[in-house]
């Protein structure tokens, strides 16, 4: 299956991408994951991104969607995805158009998750990311998280720079302006399906996994 996951930030994105992924046996490219580890690394794409994450403003589409460019091109994308944060602009849509159509593909669903802004200022003002595996955790929803130590892997939990209040406002400001006209592109093609994202995690999965199981 190839799939898209959009929401806005703090959504539970990531979060439900590693399930479904893990349920659809296909990758989860994240491009917040990608950009992240490149920040880390020092590459050069890294020294680019940072400073527009930083301000919680969007990457230019050019570089993002070279990025995912290469990224589709690996094997293990071959069979299938699970696009997470990408695409987040229409002209990205239009570019991931076009490169499904070059390499013989299409999109097979766009799933919304559907949350107010105050529950996802609650979300992200309280994650904690592991620093080794990436999973993600909220410490009143996972009050193992508090240890400040990975349940899965040991790892040492962080807070993402991004979550502060201010950076957050800017991010809900330009997914508002930049990746909330992606909805429209999407159900014109027909491919848009939106889920209530709230409610324990459990739930939302299933309620993803009984959509997606009609695509299969
Ligand atoms: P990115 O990493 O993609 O950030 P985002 O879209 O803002 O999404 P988040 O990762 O913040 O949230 P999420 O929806 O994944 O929520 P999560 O599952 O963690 O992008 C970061 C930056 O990179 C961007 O600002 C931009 O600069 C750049 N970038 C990335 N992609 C780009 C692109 N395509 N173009 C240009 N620039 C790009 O959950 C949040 C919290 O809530 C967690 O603590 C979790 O435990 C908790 N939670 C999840 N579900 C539930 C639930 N059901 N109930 C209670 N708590 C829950
Ligand atoms: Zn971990």
């Amino acid at each position: 299956m190839r799939l898209v996951l959009v929401g806005p930030p703090g959504a539970g994105k990531g979060t439900q991408a590693e399930y479904i992924a893990s349920e659809l046996s296909v990758p989860k490219i994240s491009t917040g994951d990608i950009f992240r580890a490149n920040v880390t690394g020092g590459t050069p794409l890294g020294q680019e991104a940072k400073r527009y994450m930083d301000a919680g403003e969007l990457v230019p589409d050019e570089v993002t969607i070279n990025m995912v460019k290469d990224r589709l091109a690996e094997p293990d994308a071959a069979e299938g995805f699970l696009l997470d944060g990408f695409p987040r602009t229409v002209p990205q849509a239009q570019a991931l158009d076009k490169l499904l159509v070059d390499l013989g593909f299409s999109l097979d669903v766009v799933l919304e998750l559907v949350v107010e802004n105050d529950e996802v200022i609650r979300r992200l003002s309280g994650r904690w990311t592991c620093r080794n595996c990436g999973k993600v955790w909220h410490e009143e929803f996972d009050p193992s998280s508090q240890a400040g130590i990975c349940d899965r892997c040991g790892g040492e939990l962080y807070q993402r720079d991004d979550d502060k209040r201010e950076t957050v406002v800017t991010r809900l400001k330009e997914y508002s302006q930049k990746t909330a006209p992606l909805i429209g592109f999407y159900s014109g093609q027909g491919k848009l399906v939106g889920i209530d994202a709230t409610g324990p995690v459990e739930d939302v999965t299933e309620r993803a996994l009984a959509i997606l199981a009609s695509f299969e």
